[in-house]
């Protein structure tokens, strides 16, 4: 059988869909009624029955230069017959170290080392480890406790869904890390909906909360604070303005290290290189993935500033200095398709061309304000959201028969309960925005 025939195989037969136990979907449902994808090019994925879709979500917010990129397949084919695998455990490879070198002359700051992982909840786990390794190297061993937020999604790992707020994706799995807290969710559609860009209001106020989670728990108990610049997974939340700054502040008065998860916002997205870039404020952490490799192969790497990589460089120096690390921490191949991909940002001007589009897609996005069940719109840089009133009684209902007629219509959107959230490849241009676009307000109509 070629390959082809096994797809159709898959694509037609109910039986050969079973076996994969498939993440964060609706197995019965899906292997139902299957939305099969087998080829991509471009800002375009081909169906296994042959149709062309638009992709609205960079695959899942990771194929940031578009689909089919000869020049990280020729990378990756090169690496894998030159130099397969290669352990970094008190072994090296030149790759990583090469790595490293080109990724922190593009980080904010001095975000000036790089910790490789495979995904972005091991970059969430790597982070929140390092953070309190860190106070214990400095003799501060009682900063242990987590600060995450409401809506924050960190990945699925045992400290990322700690911190993470996100109650769905936290009640399966018993009372997870001890010692972990949340700040509010800053998502207020009473007072904000429609707004364009970021919200004016109310950015001090929502961080003066972590004042308030210091006076609660103390200062020498906290370790660090986590947050994703702009929450993606809970459906596109923004953060006020002089929010993130006002949190960097309060974190420096009581010596509590700032997290940004960038695995959405990083490579791009919001129309600079960071999120950290586009606010102006410097973490101590910053964790990222997919588009490090534009979602062609896994990897994750997570940057930390001097006074962080120093404090752990202490002692003897045979002693290992940080008890942690993964088999494919620095991956040739992974390493080779990210150094490609680089290549490619920084050859096509990609990590900045966000803020050129994103006029267009706000202008594009608002469009849909007057349509039926459509309560809010957000955007930031090239991501949007638009959220739907539920149908009553059948919460994520409508968010998924929006999903589906899209899907139907030629786009891929992403939904999260009732709310769409929007983040094409950083190559898509306005006329193929303005095409998304329309494919939404058509399926939010029908789905009326
Ligand atoms: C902000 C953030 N952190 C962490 C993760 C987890 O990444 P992964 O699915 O690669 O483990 C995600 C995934 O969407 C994310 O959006």
């Amino acid at each position: 059988m070629s390959p082809s025939d096994r797809h159709q195989s898959i694509a037609q037969d109910r039986q050969q869909r079973e076996a994969f136990w498939m993440p964060f979907t609706a197995n019965r449902q899906f292997k139902d009624d299957p939305r099969l994808l087998v080829a991509a090019e471009g800002v375009h994925y081909t169906t296994a029955d042959g149709r062309q879709i638009l992709d609205g979500q960079a695959g899942l917010w990771c194929v940031n230069a578009g689909h089919g990129r000869r020049r990280i397949v020729e990378a990756v084919q090169r690496q894998l017959s030159e130099l397969d695998f290669a352990p970094t455990f008190n072994m090296g490879h030149p790759l990583p170290f090469e790595l490293a070198n080109r990724l922190v002359e593009i980080t904010p700051g001095d975000l000036n080392y790089a910790f490789f992982t495979n995904s972005g909840s091991e970059s969430v786990d790597t982070a929140l480890k390092i953070a309190i390794g860190y106070h214990r190297a400095r003799g501060e061993g009682s900063r242990q406790r987590l600060i995450g937020r409401e809506k924050g999604y960190h990945g699925v790992n045992f400290g990322g869904a700690s911190v993470g707020g996100i109650v769905g994706n936290r009640k399966q799995f018993g009372t997870l890390l001890p010692g972990v807290d949340h700040l509010p969710h800053t998502l207020n559609i009473t007072a904000n909906a429609f707004t364009r860009g970021l919200p004016a209001e109310g950015g001090a106020e929502l961080a003066e909360a972590l004042e308030r989670l210091v006076g609660l728990h103390d200062a020498s108990t906290i370790a660090a604070v986590i947050v994703e610049p702009v929450a993606g997974s809970a459906g596109v939340v923004l953060p006020p303005k002089g929010y993130l700054k006002r949190l960097r502040e309060i974190c420096d008065r009581h010596g509590i290290l700032l997290i940004f998860d960038e695995v959405i916002t990083g490579f791009g997205r919001l129309g600079t290189p960071f999120a950290a870039d586009y606010f102006d404020v410097l973490p101590d952490i910053m964790t990222t993935a997919k588009g490090l490799t534009n979602g062609n192969i896994p990897m994750g790497a997570v940057f930390v500033r001097p006074h962080i990589y120093e404090a752990f460089m202490q002692g003897p120096e045979q002693f290992i200095e940080l008890a942690h690390g993964y088999t494919y921490s620095g991956h040739p191949v992974a390493a080779a398709a990210a150094l490609a991909t680089l290549d490619i940002y920084a050859e096509e001007g990609l990590l900045t061309r966000g803020a050129a589009l994103a006029p267009h897609l706000e202008e594009a996005v608002h469009g849909l304000r007057d349509l039926p069940n459509v309560i809010d719109v957000r955007n930031i840089g090239l991501v949007a959201g638009i959220e739907l009133a539920p149908r009553p009684g059948e919460p994520g209902k409508r968010g998924f028969e929006i999903h589906r007629r899209c899907f139907e219509q030629g786009a891929l959107v992403r939904y999260t309960g009732d709310i769409i959230a929007l983040s094409p490849p950083l190559i898509i241009n306005p006329t193929q925005i303005g095409e998304l676009i329309d494919i939404v307000a058509e399926a939010i109509r029908e789905t009326a």
